[in-house]
C-alpha cells in the first residue's frame, strides 16, 4: 500500500493514554507522518496545562520517528489548513463514541470540504479506556500502570501529590 503523507491526530490528550499511543502506533503504518495536535481551546477543564500535556506526549513518545508534536488554538479546521493536511484522524472506542464523532466529522467537513476525518478502531483492551477514568482512579490512588506510559504516570502522582494540602 502506498503510504499518504501526513494525518492530524488532535484531542485534549490530558493526559495520553496507551490507547491513544496505539492509534498513533497504527496510524505510522498508514502514514508518513503522525502530528499530534493538543487542542488548547477545549471545553473540559483539563488538569494538566497545555505545556504538561505537551511534555507528557514527548516524553511518552521518545524514540519514536515521524510523529510531530504540536499545539493549536481554535477551530482545528483552521489549523488543517494553515499545515496543509487535508486528512484528520480520530478513534472510535465504543458506539458511544459514534454520535459525537459523526457530528464533529460532518460539522468538520462543513467548514473544510477538502478535509476528510478518518476513524481507527480502538483495539478492545483499550476501549473502556478514557483519561478522566484514569485520572479519577489515580487520584483515588488506584494503580494505573498498565494505562499510561511511565512518564504520564509518574506526572500524574506528581500532580496529585501537589495537589494535596
Ligand atoms: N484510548 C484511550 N482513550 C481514548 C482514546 C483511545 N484510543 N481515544 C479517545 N480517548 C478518550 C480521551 O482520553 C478522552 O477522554 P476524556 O473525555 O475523559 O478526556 C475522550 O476519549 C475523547 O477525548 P479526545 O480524544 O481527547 O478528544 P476530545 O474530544 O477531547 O478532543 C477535539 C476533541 C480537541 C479534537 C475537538 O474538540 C476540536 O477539534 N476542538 C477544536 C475546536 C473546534 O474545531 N471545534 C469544532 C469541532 S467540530
Amino acid at each position: 500500500m502506498k503510504k499518504k503523507f501526513a494525518v492530524i491526530y488532535p484531542g485534549t490528550f490530558d493526559p495520553i493514554t496507551i490507547g491513544h499511543i496505539n492509534i498513533i502506533k497504527r496510524a505510522l503504518r498508514i502514514f508518513n507522518k503522525v502530528i499530534i495536535a493538543v487542542a488548547e481551546d477545549t471545553s473540559k477543564k483539563t488538569l494538566f496545562t497545555t505545556k504538561e500535556r505537551v511534555l507528557m506526549i514527548k516524553e511518552s513518545l521518545k524514540g519514536y520517528k515521524n510523529v510531530e508534536i504540536d499545539t493549536f488554538k481554535g477551530l482545528l479546521m483552521d489549523y488543517a489548513k494553515k499545515k496543509g493536511i487535508n486528512t484528520i484522524l480520530r478513534g472510535l472506542r465504543t458506539v458511544q463514541d459514534f454520535e459525537y464523532e459523526l457530528q464533529m466529522a460532518l460539522a468538520n467537513k462543513k467548514l473544510n470540504p477538502e478535509c476528510e476525518t478518518i476513524f481507527m478502531m480502538t483495539e478492545g483492551a483499550y476501549s473502556y479506556f478514557s483519561s478522566s477514568l484514569i485520572k479519577e482512579i489515580a487520584h483515588l490512588k488506584g494503580n494505573i500502570k498498565n494505562m499510561v506510559p511511565s512518564p504520564v504516570e509518574k506526572m500524574i502522582k506528581r500532580k496529585f501529590q501537589s495537589k494535596e494540602v
